[in-house]
C-alpha cells in the first residue's frame, strides 16, 4: 500500500526529484492516519510542501546557471563570481535569507571553530553555494547532502566547476544520519524542518554525527513583533535540544544580524 502511495507522489513532477526513502518513511507515517490511498497521497504531499517544497525554486534545464559558468575565472572571492554565485541561490527560499549576512558570517562562526579542513553542510539547499564567502583551502573537503535532488544538482555543478574535493549525497537525516566525519557539520535553519517529521531527530543527528563542532541555526526575520516571538520560540528549542544531547561540551552563541546562529562544541 505505501509503494503505491510512494509511486503516485513520484508521478507528480514537483516531487519526483525527491529521495524515495523519505516518501516511503512519510506514507508508512500517513497511511495509518488517512481515509483511503487518496487520502494519503494528499497526506503525504502536505508533509513534503514543509518539509521541501517551501523552498525550493523550479527545476531548471541546466542545474547550475550559464551566468556563474561565464563568471568563473578559477578565483571564488572574485567579485562577479560572487553576484553571479548569490543570484543562484535565490531559487532556494532559505538560502536566499542568508544573501545579505554572508559577509559576516563565515569568519563569525569560524572564530569559534577555527577554520574547517573538512564540512559537511547537512539538508544543505544551495548553502554550497556561498563557498566564495566561506574563505576555506582549496584542497578543503566539502560534504553537502539533502532530500531534494533539485538543489543537489546545482550543487553537484558547483563544486565540480570550482574543482572543491567532496561529495553530494541524497540523504535522510531523519532515517540515516551521516557516518562520515569532517571537523564542521553545518546545520542550518535544519531543526524547525527535522522538527516537523521526527521530534527526536536532531538530537539524534546530534548524538551520532563525526564532528567536533555543530554549527545550528534558525531564522529570525525581523526584530520587531512576530520575529521576537518567534526568536524566543527558537531559543527555547535550542535550550532544550542542546540539554538533551550528552555530548555536547559548549555552545557559543555567533553574533550575525539575520538569523541565530549557535555552535556547539561536541565530545568524540
Ligand atoms: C529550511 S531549508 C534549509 C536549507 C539550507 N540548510 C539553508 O539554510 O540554506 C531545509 C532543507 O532541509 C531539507 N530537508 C528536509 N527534510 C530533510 C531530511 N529528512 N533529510 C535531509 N534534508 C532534509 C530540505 O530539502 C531543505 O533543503
Amino acid at each position: 500500500m505505501s509503494a503505491e502511495i510512494v509511486e503516485r507522489v513520484l508521478r507528480s513532477p514537483r516531487y519526483r526529484d525527491v529521495d524515495r526513502a523519505l516518501l516511503t518513511r512519510l506514507a508508512d507515517e500517513e497511511l495509518p492516519r488517512s481515509r483511503g490511498t487518496d487520502d494519503a497521497v494528499k497526506r503525504v504531499k502536505r508533509r513534503l510542501h514543509q518539509a521541501v517544497g517551501a523552498f525550493r525554486g523550479r527545476r531548471a534545464a541546466d542545474p547550475l546557471p550559464e551566468a556563474i559558468r561565464d563568471a568563473w575565472t578559477g578565483n571564488l572571492s572574485d567579485p562577479a563570481f560572487r553576484a553571479a554565485s548569490a543570484d543562484a541561490m535565490r531559487a532556494h527560499a532559505s538560502t536566499r535569507e542568508r544573501i545579505p549576512l554572508l559577509d559576516e558570517l563565515y569568519p563569525a562562526v569560524w572564530s569559534v571553530t577555527g577554520l574547517p579542513s573538512s564540512l559537511m553542510d547537512l539538508g544543505c539547499g544551495l548553502n554550497p553555494l556561498t563557498l566564495p564567502w566561506m574563505g576555506l583551502a582549496s584542497d578543503a573537503r566539502y560534504l553537502a547532502s539533502d532530500v531534494d535532488r533539485r538543489p543537489l544538482a546545482a550543487v553537484a555543478a558547483f563544486l565540480e566547476l570550482v574543482d572543491q574535493p567532496g561529495a553530494v549525497e541524497v540523504r535522510d537525516l531523519v532515517a540515516a544520519p551521516p557516518t562520515d566525519a569532517a571537523d564542521v557539520a553545518l546545520l542550518f535553519k535544519l531543526v524547525t524542518t527535522l522538527d516537523r517529521q521526527d521530534r527526536n531527530a536532531a538530537s539524534r543527528l546530534l548524538e551520532t554525527l563525526a564532528v567536533r563542532h555543530a554549527v545550528i541555526t534558525f531564522p529570525v526575520r525581523s526584530l520587531g513583533g512576530r520575529g521576537r516571538g518567534m526568536e524566543r520560540t527558537y531559543r527555547a528549542r535550542l535550550d532544550e535540544l542542546m540539554a538533551g544531547v550528552d555530548r555536547v561540551r559548549d555552545v557559543t552563541e555567533v553574533a550575525v544580524s539575520g538569523e541565530l546562529v549557535m555552535v556547539a562544541e561536541l565530545d568524540g
